[in-house]
């Protein structure tokens, strides 16, 4: 009986020793990626990242960024308003537990880093009122959780991948302001059965408008106004 009870505290020592070492390397990955995503950055006026980004204290307790409850790993960057330039780091895409991407309103430039597609877990991605150019990334289509894609006032050029309009979790989608150019997929709302906004206006879109838009039930906002 006592070498039972023995064994098994052995056993939840063990297995608990193992998670923590894991959540810890983990955690360190999350660490690493944000320290190269704030190398990128050329100019932070305010200087919070410089103080308030410290390796001495966790991640978790950085400002603007968020952890989950259970999973001790990010999910969460918001560093909307922080009149930040730079470039984005291709080492964002560690952040393999980010649920939201919040950036606006910066100064952010250059293109979308194609590594960010493997950020699966995505449900918002707030990147409006930068400089960001460049085509909009087809891989966005693979985010099945993503309900808010907000890329407004960028100088994003190319057409809009049809691959967005499959993602069923889609709620609304804003690429105001912006290069683009191209029609809208006839079959645009066969796949995106929650969106509730469109905001297309000020790009150099043309040809038909859907006739399909019906299938869209739930769409209360479309805006389609001015090349
Ligand atoms: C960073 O900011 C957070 C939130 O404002 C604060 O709780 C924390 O103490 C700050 N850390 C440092 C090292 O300044
Ligand atoms: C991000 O942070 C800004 C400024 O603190 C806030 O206004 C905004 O609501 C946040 N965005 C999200 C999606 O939480
Ligand atoms: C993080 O991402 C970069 C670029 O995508 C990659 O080269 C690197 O190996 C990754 N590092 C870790 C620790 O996963
Ligand atoms: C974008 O770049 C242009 C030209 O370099 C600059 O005038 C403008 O202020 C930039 N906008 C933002 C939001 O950074
Ligand atoms: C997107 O999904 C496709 C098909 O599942 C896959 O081949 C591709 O590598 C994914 N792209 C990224 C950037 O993860
Ligand atoms: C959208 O999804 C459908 C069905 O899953 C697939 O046949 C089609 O190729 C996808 N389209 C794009 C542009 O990814």
């Amino acid at each position: 009986m006592e070498k039972t009870s023995f064994m098994i505290a052995a056993v939840v020592l063990l297995v608990n020793n193992s998670l923590a070492c894991l959540a810890v390397t983990s955690l360190t990955t999350d660490q690493s990626a944000l320290l190269a995503f704030k190398a990128h950055i050329t100019s932070d006026p305010s200087g919070v990242l410089a103080k308030n980004w410290s390796t001495t204290a966790s991640v978790c307790h950085w400002v603007g960024v968020s952890c989950g409850v259970l999973q001790q790993r990010v999910i969460a960057l918001n560093l909307s308003h922080m009149g930040l330039t730079g470039t984005l780091s291709p080492h964002l895409g560690n952040l393999s537990f980010l649920s939201l991407l919040g950036l606006s309103f910066n100064h952010f430039h250059g293109q979308i880093p194609e590594d960010l597609g493997s950020l699966h877990q995505l449900e918002g991605i707030y990147l409006g009122y930068n400089n960001f150019s460049g085509d909009v990334p087809s891989w966005i289509g693979n985010f099945s959780n993503l309900k808010l894609l907000d890329l407004k006032y960028n100088q994003l050029t190319g057409s809009i991948p049809y691959a967005i309009f499959n993602m069923s979790s889609l709620q609304r989608v804003d690429l105001t302001s912006n290069g683009l150019y191209g029609s809208l997929p006839e079959d645009i709302c066969d796949h995106v059965s929650k969106l509730k906004g469109l905001f297309l206006s000020l790009n150099r879109l043309y040809g038909r408008i859907p006739s399909s838009l019906y299938k869209c039930g739930d769409l209360q906002y479309l805006s389609l106004s001015f090349k």
